[in-house]
C-alpha cells in the first residue's frame, strides 16, 4: 500500500530533490502522471486545453469539479491540487473558504491553488488556519490577463521587488508551496533561496524546488500555440492526425475492418 503524499510532505521537500509536477484533467492521464509525479494539478488551464476557451476566465466551479473527480480516480500516490476558478475566491476569505471546501469535498483534492500575491494573504491565512492547504501562484497569473494586458514576463528590472514581496507574503500567510510563472530565471533563484516553502517553476528556472507544465503542452497534444517555456517531450497531436488519416484511408479502401476485427458465426464471442 503506497501512501499518498500530502501538502506537508511537499513542504518538507524544500531544498531537497526537485518536485515533479504536471497538470491532468482526466482519469487515464492522471494515472500516467501519478506514476512519475509528486503533485498533479487539476489546472484551470483545462478551459483552454480541453474546452476550447480563449482564456481561463470562463472556467466554472462545475468544470473544475467534474475534472477533479475524474483525476481523483486516477491518483494513488501524488498530491492532487485543484485550481480555484476565476471569481470563486477573490471576493473575500469567506467566499474562498466556502468554495475551496466544496472543491475539496466534491473531488477529494488534498489542496487548492489560487492566483495572487500580497493582495491574497488574508485569504491564504484564512484557509490554511482552517485546514485547507494552499498553493500560491505568482508572477504571471493568467486569470489577471485583462489587467496585465497579455501573457508577459513578470518581474523584470525594478519590478523584481514586487514579485519577491509576493513570494515572501504568501510564505508568511501559510502557503505550502508557490508556483512562479514566467519570471526571469535569476529572480526565481533569488526567491527560491529567500523563502522557506518550495517554489515550483513554469517559465522560471531549473533552480526552483520543482517544475510544472501543462500536460497537453509537453505531450504536444495541445498545439494551438507553444509558449517559450514549454518543452515538447512528445508530438501526440501529429501522431493522432496521422492515425486518423490512415483510418480514413482504410475505411474508404474497405481494408478496415480486416479479418482479425470481425466476427463469424462460430468462434470467439468477444
Ligand atoms: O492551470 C494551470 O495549468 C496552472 C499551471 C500551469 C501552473 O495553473
Ligand atoms: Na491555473
Amino acid at each position: 500500500q503506497i501512501k499518498a503524499l500530502n501538502a506537508a510532505d511537499i513542504l518538507a521537500r524544500k531544498g531537497s530533490t526537485p518536485l515533479v509536477c504536471l497538470t491532468a484533467y482526466t482519469t487515464p492521464v492522471a494515472k500516467l502522471a501519478d506514476e512519475h509525479c509528486d503533485l498533479v494539478l487539476v489546472g484551470d488551464s483545462v478551459g483552454m486545453v480541453l474546452h476550447g476557451l480563449t482564456s481561463t476566465l470562463d472556467v466554472t466551479m462545475e468544470m473544475m469539479t467534474l475534472h477533479g473527480r475524474a483525476v481523483a480516480r486516477g491518483i494513488k500516490r501524488a498530491l492532487m491540487v485543484i485550481d480555484m476558478p476565476f471569481g470563486s475566491y477573490e471576493e473575500s476569505p469567506v467566499q474562498a473558504f466556502r468554495n475551496a471546501a466544496r472543491l475539496m469535498a466534491d473531488t477529494g483534492a488534498g489542496a487548492v491553488k489560487l492566483e495572487g500575491g500580497r493582495h491574497m494573504v488574508d485569504t491564504i491565512r484564512f484557509l490554511t488556519e482552517r485546514g485547507i492547504p494552499v498553493m500560491a501562484h505568482i508572477g504571471l497569473t493568467p486569470q489577471a490577463v485583462n489587467a496585465i494586458g497579455g501573457y508577459k514576463v513578470q518581474g523584470r528590472g525594478t519590478d523584481a521587488a514586487r514579485i519577491r514581496d509576493d513570494a515572501q507574503a504568501v510564505t508568511d500567510a501559510g502557503a505550502f508551496s508557490v508556483v512562479l510563472e514566467k519570471v526571469p530565471a535569476a529572480l526565481a533563484d533569488t526567491i527560491t533561496a529567500q523563502i522557506a516553502i518550495p517554489t515550483v517553476g513554469i517559465g522560471a528556472s531549473a533552480g526552483c524546488d520543482g517544475q510544472i507544465l501543462v500536460i497537453d503542452d509537453m505531450l504536444g497534444l495541445f498545439d494551438e500555440f507553444k509558449p517559450k517555456f514549454v518543452k515538447r517531450y512528445a508530438h501526440l497531436a501529429a501522431d493522432a492526425s496521422t492515425a486518423i488519416q490512415t483510418y480514413a484511408a482504410e475505411v474508404r479502401a474497405r481494408t478496415f475492418p480486416a479479418a482479425e476485427h470481425i466476427f463469424t458465426d462460430q468462434g470467439s464471442t468477444s
